[in-house]
């Protein structure tokens, strides 16, 4: 059988990740009483860019199931020196039973994957953010049901998050709308996937109103002007189905891509939504390394 790497969510099949998913709310409901189903395992993490959600919940997610984790930061490791990565990806192998990576370059993840005998897990790369997408699945199941149908509507910049999005909605079945400045609009749009330049049109009867930092890691210094029409508001939220949910993987940049008055209303699911992360993580752990 092949290695059940969690690296890009088309490569999966729609079941699959749908059965993650379930798995993941079984075992949020079994949060204080985690199966040891990770008895003996190791997973190591390498980071090129700093984390708090993703790196505590894999983390506390293994230990939970009776596992082990060893941390690194990719500039401590030789490949950030002269080691290739397809030596790297066999000496791993020798060691842990799984990676998870947050590394910018997707192609090099992606080069890793293919020089290891052991599942590869992307923990974010400049292309993706798979894990953050099923916990957002997660989290909407849980505040208004079944995606299927249901609109969602992003607002600001076009980045990872937002294409994993787009990787999303045919899997589940529901509308994308995104909205940015116009020289970020998509170049083209996949089924499900609509671009609005109005941010208000997008808005319109959005069952999930989702945005991101304007300054993703690595492009500090760049200029937020031309975002403040893709402010997540009141007025903005106002355009939205009646009971509408409010979404951000953060961190957050208050007053920028969203104001306190949001973030303090009663739409905003976003600590369920870091909460999550945990639960989702579990659940591709296991998917990726028991089989
Ligand atoms: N949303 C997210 O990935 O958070 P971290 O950068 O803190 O891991």
């Amino acid at each position: 059988m092949s290695i059940r790497h969690f690296i890009n969510l088309p490569d999966i099949c729609a079941d699959e990740l749908k059965g993650i998913i379930k798995h993941a709310h079984k075992l949020k409901a079994e949060k204080f009483d985690p199966p040891q189903i990770m008895a003996g395992l190791s997973l190591a993490m390498v980071f090129d860019k700093r984390s708090t959600r993703t790196r505590m919940s894999f983390e506390i997610g293994m230990k939970q199931l009776g596992g082990h984790t060893i941390v690194m930061g990719m500039g401590e490791m030789q490949i950030a020196g002269a080691e290739s990565i397809e030596d790297t990806g066999a000496v791993l192998s020798r060691y842990v039973d799984a990676v998870m990576l947050r590394m910018s370059d997707h192609a090099n993840m992606e080069e890793l994957a293919r020089n290891t005998t052991i599942p590869v897990i992307n923990g974010m790369t400049n292309d993706s953010h798979p894990c953050q997408i099923m916990a957002d699945i997660m989290t909407i199941e849980e505040n208004i049901g079944d995606l299927k149908g249901k609109k969602i509507a992003w607002f600001g910049d076009y980045n990872n998050v937002c294409k994993t999005f787009e990787q999303a909605a045919p899997i589940w079945d529901f509308e994308l709308a995104i909205s940015t400045p116009e020289d970020l609009a998509p170049t083209s749009t996949g089924d499900k996937v609509t671009y609005y330049a109005d941010a208000k049109e997008a808005a319109k009867n959005a069952d999930v109103i989702v945005t991101d930092t304007w300054i993703s890691m690595g492009e500090e210094g760049k200029s937020i002007d031309k975002f403040m029409p893709y402010q997540v508001n009141s007025d903005l939220m106002a355009c939205a189905n009646d009971g509408a949910i409010f979404m951000h993987c953060m961190p957050i940049h208050k007053n920028e891509e969203v104001t306190p008055e949001v973030l303090k209303s009663p739409a905003c699911v976003i600590y369920d939504e870091a909460e999550n992360r945990l639960h989702a993580q579990k659940a591709i752990l296991a998917w990726s390394m028991l089989k």
